[in-house]
């Protein structure tokens, strides 16, 4: 059995240092007792260590939300995994505003997965279609190609040591999550693209997250869905009752 995982993306919040110091210790007191889920969250790159700092000692995990593939070189304003180990155990690679904002090819995202293997770190490897592909009948198909061609650097025994969030470009950040039908058609399609790449059995080790306008409100039917393993959130992340609401309903499941 897959433990259920929750992450919340902060992507660039809190405005400060100070207040992600305060978001993460508010969460430890509402995570509390929470247990059977693996809960992490990914603030920005500077906030890593005052956030992994208040979460000493919690059972709250710490991710990064990006780093280059290349250990050091001229790549300004980019940041090598050697500085993330020992900081964070978790990488968000191929988030869809890193793939449409700043243009992360599928290529440079496989690179991103398997240098975060190497370094000894999880990626959670994010997928998901725009709507025009939804309205084109091209959701599975991009999907597929971004499942396959991420996983191409993953072995079979490093199954476990990968996160895949199905995100739809169309229901992050817009309050409009996908239905539970989808999210549980896309996720069952994610796990059988991993299975094509890795093996049944091994895909059955990867969890698999739906990510999109989940908050408390949507998330126990999303949660209710066999092959929804956990959410990635970003709005209702910030709000830390909110996030507990949600590592709580899976908790459950
Ligand atoms: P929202 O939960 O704000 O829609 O963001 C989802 C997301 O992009 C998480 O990575």
């Amino acid at each position: 059995m897959r433990t259920p995982f929750v992450a919340g993306n902060w992507k660039m919040n809190p405005p400060s240092v100070a207040e992600a110091e305060a978001l993460a210790s508010a969460l430890v007191a509402e995570i509390d007792g929470i247990d059977g889920v693996t809960c992490v969250v990914c603030p920005p790159f500077v906030a890593l260590p005052a956030v992994a700092g208040a979460l000493t000692g919690s059972a709250i995990g710490v991710g990064a939300q990006n780093a280059h593939p290349e250990t050091k070189g001229a790549f300004t304003g980019e940041v090598p995994l050697g500085m993330l180990t020992g900081l964070c155990g978790y990488v968000i690679v191929g988030h869809s505003e890193r793939r449409q904002l700043f243009g992360e090819t599928d290529a440079f995202i496989t690179a991103k997965v398997g240098a975060v293997l190497a370094t000894g770190l999880t990626p959670i490897l994010c997928v998901g279609e725009t709507l025009d592909e939804r309205d084109s009948h091209r959701a599975e198909a991009v999907v597929r190609r971004q499942v396959s061609a991420a996983l191409a650097v993953v072995d079979a025994g490093q199954a476990g040591s990968v996160v895949i969030a199905y995100e739809p470009v169309w229901a992050i950040g817009t309050g409009r999550a996908a239905t539970p039908d989808i999210a549980q058609e896309m996720c069952a399609f994610v796990r059988s693209e991993a299975a094509a790449s890795l093996g049944s059995n091994a895909a059955d080790a990867v969890p698999v997250l739906y990510g999109g306008s989940v908050n408390p409100g949507n998330v126990d039917s999303l949660a209710a869905q066999p092959d929804i393993d956990g959410a990635l959130v970003g709005g209702a992340s910030l709000v830390a009752p909110d996030f507990a609401a949600i590592v709580r309903a899976f908790s459950s499941t």
